[in-house]
C-alpha cells in the first residue's frame, strides 16, 4: 500500500496483513525484537542500520528463530542520499525508525553527536520517507521528554521539559514529525515514548548486547552477575524516594515489540499525528530491580552508591491508559519474566553476539 491507494491495508476493516516495513535499527536491542514480532505477525521486514551499537548476528539468529529471511542494508540515518536511495530501493509501505543514540551521560558531553544522530537522522528519514510516498510513519522517543516536574504517572498530555540533550533530541524530532504530518495529513505518524525497556526473547537467543559499557542499568547488572563487571554503581541513593534510588517504569522489551506491531497496523488505518507512553504503568526503584534479579536467579550483584548522574531524574513512570484505550494494547509480561529472560539471554551468551 501507498499513501496514494488510500489508508486501508487490507479488505477486512481490523486485519493488517502483509506490511513492507522498513526497520531503521533494527539490528539494536528493540528493533531486533520488534523484527520478530512483525515477521510473526506475517509482515514483511526489510533493516537499515550502520551497526555502531550492534551486530548484524542478532538479524541472522532471527532470521532463525522465524525461519524467514530478512535482508539488512548498510546505512547510516545521518546520510540523507543513503537513506533516500534505500526507501526508492525497497519501497516500504511503513517506516519504524529506531536508528539512534541513547546514552544520557553521554549526550550530555557529546551534545552535537545526539542532535546530528537522533534529530537529523530522524528529519532525513522522515523526508525520505514522504518522498517515498511511505503510508506510516512510527518514531522511537523516550519518557525523557518528560523532564522533572511531571506528576507521576505520566501521561502523554503532560509538559515537555527533558533536563539533557538526548531528551531534547527525541523531543525536537517528535516536533519535526508532528509538523511534517500537519503539512502532510497524509503520513500517519505514531510516536512512541517507551519508559524502560528490559529482558530478552524467552529462547534465549536474541537480547541486549550493546558495544562498550551498557549504560542501562539491566545490561550492567547481567554483566555484574556473570563476573564481567565487579560491582553495580547505583548512581545516587539520595532522591526523595522510599530507599533513595531512582524509580522506573521497567517493560519486558516483547511487550515493548508487541506494542510497535499494534501501533503500525492501527496507524495502517488511522491517519495523524499520535504520542503514546509505552510502559508497564508502575515504578520500581533500582534496588528493588537489584533485589528482584537476585532473587530470580540467585546470582549475587555487589552493588556500591556513587554520585546521581546529570541529566537523571528521580522518579519516572507512565499513565498506559491511552494506548489501552487506542490501540487495546498493555503490558504482558512481569519483572520476574524480565529478569529471568534477561538472565537466560546473558548466561547463555555471554559474549554477547561475538
Ligand atoms: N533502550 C532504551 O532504554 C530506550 C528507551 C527509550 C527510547 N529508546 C530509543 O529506542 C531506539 C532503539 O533503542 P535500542 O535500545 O534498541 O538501542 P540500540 O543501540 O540497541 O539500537 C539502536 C540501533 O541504531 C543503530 N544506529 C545508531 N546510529 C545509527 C545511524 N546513525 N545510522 C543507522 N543506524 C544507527 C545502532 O547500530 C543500533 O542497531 C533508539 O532510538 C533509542 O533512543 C531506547
Amino acid at each position: 500500500m501507498k499513501r496514494s491507494e488510500g489508508m486501508k491495508l487490507s479488505p477486512a476493516p481490523d486485519i493488517v496483513v502483509g506490511v513492507k516495513v522498513l526497520v531503521t535499527g533494527g539490528t539494536g536491542y528493540i528493533g531486533s525484537h520488534t523484527c520478530l514480532r512483525l515477521v510473526e505477525e506475517g509482515h514483511e521486514v526489510v533493516v537499515v542500520d550502520n551497526v555502531s551499537n550492534s551486530s548484524i548476528e542478532s538479524i541472522k539468529r532471527v532470521s532463525q528463530l522465524t525461519d524467514t529471511h530478512i535482508d539488512v542494508l548498510e546505512g547510516d540515518v545521518r546520510s540523507k542520499t543513503r537513506i533516500d536511495a534505500v526507501i526508492a530501493e525497497t519501497s516500504p509501505e511503513a517506516v519504524i525508525h529506531f536508528a539512534g543514540l541513547k546514552s544520557v551521560a553521554e549526550s550530555v558531553r557529546f551534545p552535537d553527536k545526539y542532535y546530528e544522530t537522533n534529530l537529523g537522522g530522524t528529519l532525513n528519514v522522515a523526508r525520505a520517507a514522504l518522498q517515498g510516498n511511505v503510508a506510516v510513519v512510527l518514531f522511537s522517543s523516550s519518557a525523557t521528554v518528560y523532564g522533572e516536574s511531571a506528576s507521576m504517572p505520566v501521561d502523554e498530555g503532560a509538559a515537555t521539559e527533558p533536563t539533557n540533550p538526548y531528551g531534547r533530541s527525541k523531543l525536537y524530532a517528535e516536533s519535526v514529525l508532528r509538523d511534517l504530518n500537519a503539512a502532510n495529513p497524509a503520513l500517519s505518524v505514531g510516536v512512541l515514548r517507551y519508559f524502560n525497556p528490559v529482558g530478552a526473547h524467552p529462547s534465549g537467543v536474541i537480547g541486549e548486547d550493546p558495544r562498550g559499557t551498557p549504560a542501562n542499568l539491566m545490561p550492567y547488572v547481567a554483566r555484574v552477575a556473570a563476573g564481567t563487571y565487579p560491582e553495580l554503581s547505583v548512581y545516587g541513593d539520595d532522591y526523595s524516594t522510599a530507599d533513595g534510588t531512582g524509580i522506573r517504569d521497567y517493560i519486558h522489551v516483547m511487550d515493548l515489540a508487541d506494542a510497535h506491531v499494534k501501533v503500525m497496523e492501527y496507524k495502517a488505518e488511522n491517519s495523524g499525528f499520535e504520542t503514546w507512553n509505552v510502559g508497564r504503568g508502575s515504578g520500581v526503584s533500582v534496588l528493588e530491580m537489584v533485589s528482584r534479579f537476585q532473587e530470580v536467579t540467585g546470582k549475587s550483584v555487589p552493588t556500591k552508591i556513587v554520585p546521581r548522574r546529570a541529566g537523571d531524574v528521580a522518579v519516572s513512570f507512565a499513565n498506559v491508559s491511552r494506548i489501552a484505550r487506542d490501540i487495546g494494547w498493555s503490558a504482558k509480561y512481569e519483572l520476574d519474566d524480565m529478569v529471568a529472560d534477561l538472565w537466560h539471554w546473558q548466561s547463555q551468551n555471554p559474549e554477547g553476539y561475538e
